[in-house]
């Protein structure tokens, strides 16, 4: 597990068995015919001010290499399945 993808996770999980958390699965979420990785990069910047009225209470990651590393390891996991 990414120490970056740590801050999603209790929220969030990669496992397709678990879905018991607040947000959905993000097993496979890059590339679902929705989310791009460029969508997500700029969602993940402030999603509450991207998505008005997301459920989603995450502040957001400013730093662009933090965001790049962490899509990266998302669209690895998705491809990965
Ligand atoms: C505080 C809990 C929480 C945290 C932390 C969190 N999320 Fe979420 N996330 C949610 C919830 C709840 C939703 C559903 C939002 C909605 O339906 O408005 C969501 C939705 C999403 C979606 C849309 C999923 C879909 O099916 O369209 C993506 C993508 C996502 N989150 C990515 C992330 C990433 C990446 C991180 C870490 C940087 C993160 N989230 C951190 C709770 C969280």
């Amino acid at each position: 597990m990414r120490a970056l993808f740590l801050r999603c996770f209790t929220c969030h999980t990669l496992d397709p068995a678990t879905s018991n958390l607040p947000g959905p699965n993000l097993v496979g979420i890059i590339g679902n015919g929705i989310w791009t990785a460029e969508k997500l990069d700029h969602y993940i910047i402030d999603p509450m001010s991207v998505v008005p009225g997301t459920t989603m209470a995450f502040p957001g990651i400013r730093d662009p290499n933090e965001r790049s590393e962490l899509i990266d390891y998302l669209v690895s996991k998705s491809r990965s399945r």
